[in-house]
């Protein structure tokens, strides 16, 4: 199945922007299937493959710092295209090269505070989820509108 992993920085968690981020997402109709707040421990986020090929960037320890800073909404959402759809309802990763009407285009002002992560292809929507998630935490369910989103 794809499945994209969308995790709401500590930007978003700080400026009280979950429940906003989480319901686009869920007015869309993709399938949330795992949802925790985080924090990140300094050790985890500098070794963890989930940015580890931004490590020979300039900024890469700003990255770490930002990541860590505070608690992150980590989430699983599934569905047909979710990780193309979830990445259109992001939007640029210059917030000021997104467009209105996406999240960073709302919502944010700058890249090294964009808000949102969403994963950028269907291999690492399956890879992160694995990194970011235990055993169990993933719950597999049949939401009641289904028939309702697709026919
Ligand atoms: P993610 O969904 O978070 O992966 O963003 P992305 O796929 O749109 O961008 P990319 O994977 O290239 O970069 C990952 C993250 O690193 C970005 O979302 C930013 O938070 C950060 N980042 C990327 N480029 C820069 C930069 O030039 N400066 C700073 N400060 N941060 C950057
Ligand atoms: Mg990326």
């Amino acid at each position: 199945v794809e499945e994209s992993y969308i995790m709401i920085k500590p930007d978003g968690v700080q400026r009280g922007l979950v429940g906003e981020i989480i319901s686009r997402f869920e007015k869309k109709g993709i399938k949330l299937k795992g949802l925790k707040l985080y924090q990140c421990p300094t050790e985890l986020a500098q070794d963890n493959e989930h940015y580890k090929d931004l490590q020979s960037k300039s900024f890469f320890p700003n990255l770490i710092d930002y990541i860590t800073s505070g608690p992150v909404v980590c989430m699983a959402w599934e569905g047909v295209g979710v990780v193309a759809s979830a990445r259109k309802l992001i939007g640029a990763t210059n917030p000021l090269n997104a467009e209105p009407g996406t999240i960073r285009g709302d919502l944010a002002v700058q890249t090294g505070r964009n808000v949102v992560h969403g994963s950028d292809s269907p291999e690492n929507g399956n890879r992160e989820i694995a990194l970011w998630f235990k055993e169990g935490e993933v719950v597999e369910w049949t939401p009641v509108q289904e028939p309702w989103l697709k026919e």
